[in-house]
């Protein structure tokens, strides 16, 4: 499969190698707009698009125009979802993008889903979330964050939204974000009551679990047109 990397800083740089390894070519490394060669992107059978939120929505439109199905991994973009999805439709073409591309992280979100439907009897129980990435991560919450918070809000009925303020009322989930040097991804939800705790967690221990998560996504959505998300990867749909 020719797959075109649209961005290669952290994690252009670590699919590579994963890809070459499961047979694929690298056909196109862009750092930039300027780099962005829509004749290769057209040419490729995927791209894989990890950038920066105020980017990704261009980098999905060229791939929507050029007939490539795109993984997009970049996060804080998520407010042009709506233009996204239409345009989607009107060129019929393949997105799946995910706020994390790690297959734990994908299955820790399940965790996360039957914990919280559990919890919606427990009204004792108040809960939030911490996430914790290196220093350079430009987005805040994180994007896995904001789907575990939107998982919970899901299935707590007591939950309405999620606020990142410091200060939150019973019907919001607060997340808290921290930055720390050389932190891949870590993501922690805590319950907590006037009498114990309890916390799931994962932590990504380096980036290859989110390049290796995209390659087969990129895999998976090669040939096809819609939206998929990683569940229709991962079949837990
Ligand atoms: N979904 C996931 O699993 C996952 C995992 C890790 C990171 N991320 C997200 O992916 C994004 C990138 O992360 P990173 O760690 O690789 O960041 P990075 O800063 O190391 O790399 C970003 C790259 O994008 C390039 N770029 C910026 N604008 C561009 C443009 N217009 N055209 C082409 N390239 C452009 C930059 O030159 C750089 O090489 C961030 O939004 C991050 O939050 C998502």
């Amino acid at each position: 499969m020719k797959i075109a990397l649209i961005g290669y800083g952290k994690m252009g740089k670590a699919i590579e190698p994963i890809a070459i390894q499961r047979g694929h070519e690298i056909v196109l490394r862009s750092v930039s707009t300027v780099e962005l060669d829509k004749t290769t992107i057209a040419d490729a059978d995927v791209a894989i698009e990890f950038t920066e939120p105020s980017s990704a929505k261009h980098h999905i439109l060229t791939c929507f125009e050029a007939g490539t199905p795109v993984v997009v991994g970049t996060t804080g973009w998520y407010g042009d979802y709506d233009e996204i999805h239409r345009k989607q439709k009107e060129t019929n073409s393949a997105l799946l993008a995910s706020t994390n591309f790690s297959l734990g992280v994908n299955l820790f979100f399940e965790i996360n889903h039957r914990l919280a439907a559990l919890m919606n009897q427990q009204d004792q129980y108040d809960m939030a979330i911490t996430e914790i990435h290196h220093t350079e991560k430009l987005d805040a919450p994180s994007g896995t964050a904001i789907s575990i918070a939107e998982g919970i809000i899901d299935s707590v009925d007591r939950k309405k939204e999620w606020t990142d303020s410091h200060s939150h009322g019973s019907r919001q989930i607060q997340i808290v974000s921290e930055r720390e040097m050389n932190v891949p991804g870590t993501h922690r939800v805590t319950y907590d009551s006037a009498v114990d705790s309890i916390s799931i967690e994962h932590v990504a221990h380096n980036r290859k679990g989110f390049a290796l998560g995209s390659v087969i996504a990129a895999e998976f959505i090669q040939g096809k047109s819609g939206i998929y998300t990683m569940k229709d990867v991962l079949n837990l749909s």
